[in-house]
């Protein structure tokens, strides 16, 4: 019996080869930038982890990784911007090249918050690779080095990205079509 695969009636926002061809483009320049180096990725869980996982495959220099996680809250449908660490590194990042891996840049809050808090342990430097970048909806002044795709804003699920932890399996990443969904979708970590 054939099970229809789920999330697969939402659209498609970037599909799987198209994610596949832009990572090894960032991979490419990632190894170029560190060459001589080796820099240490920070992978932001969890939804950074599918990223991670297929970025550093493409990495042709030494490498090696680490993971942190992270909690924001808020009240209802709006995030308050508070940001907290539930899952802290294994290693000292002093002297290290980290390279934050991070499945979207939104607001800019928890990478301000991240460049704060890593920053304060003296790496020789602090980068950040996010696939995707939802610039127009920016409140902090932050950027990303290395960027896959700048998408507009909608909410995206898919590729580890999800909707109440949901849907972080799908090959694509996808939409849920409709502003009028977006008050559902609450806080967002
Ligand atoms: P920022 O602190 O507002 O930049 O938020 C970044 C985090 O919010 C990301 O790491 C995601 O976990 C989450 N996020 C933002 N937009 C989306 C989305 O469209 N889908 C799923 N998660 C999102
Ligand atoms: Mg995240």
């Amino acid at each position: 019996m054939l099970i229809p695969s789920v999330g697969s009636d939402l659209p498609i926002l970037l599909d799987k080869e198209k994610i596949a061809t832009r990572i090894t483009e960032m991979a490419t320049a990632i190894s170029r930038d560190y060459q001589g180096r080796t820099p240490h990725l920070v992978g932001v869980l969890k939804g950074a982890w599918v990223f991670m996982a297929d970025l550093i495959r493409e990495i042709s220099i030494h490498c090696t990784v680490d993971f942190l996680s992270i909690q924001s809250y808020g009240s209802g449908t709006v995030s308050s911007g508070e940001v907290k660490i539930t899952k802290d590194l294994d290693v000292s990042i002093e002297r290290r090249d980290v390279l934050v891996v991070e499945d979207i840049l939104d607001t800019g809050r928890t990478y301000s918050y991240l460049q704060e808090v890593l920053g304060a342990h003296d790496p020789a430097s602090l980068k950040l690779a996010a696939l995707l970048d939802k610039h127009t909806r920016r409140i902090l002044p932050v950027e990303a080095d290395y960027v896959g795709f700048e998408i507009p804003d909608v909410f995206v699920v898919g590729y580890g990205l999800d909707f109440d932890q949901k849907y972080r399996n799908l090959a694509d990443v996808r939409y849920i079509p409709g502003p009028q969904t977006l008050p559902l979708f609450g806080p967002r970590a």
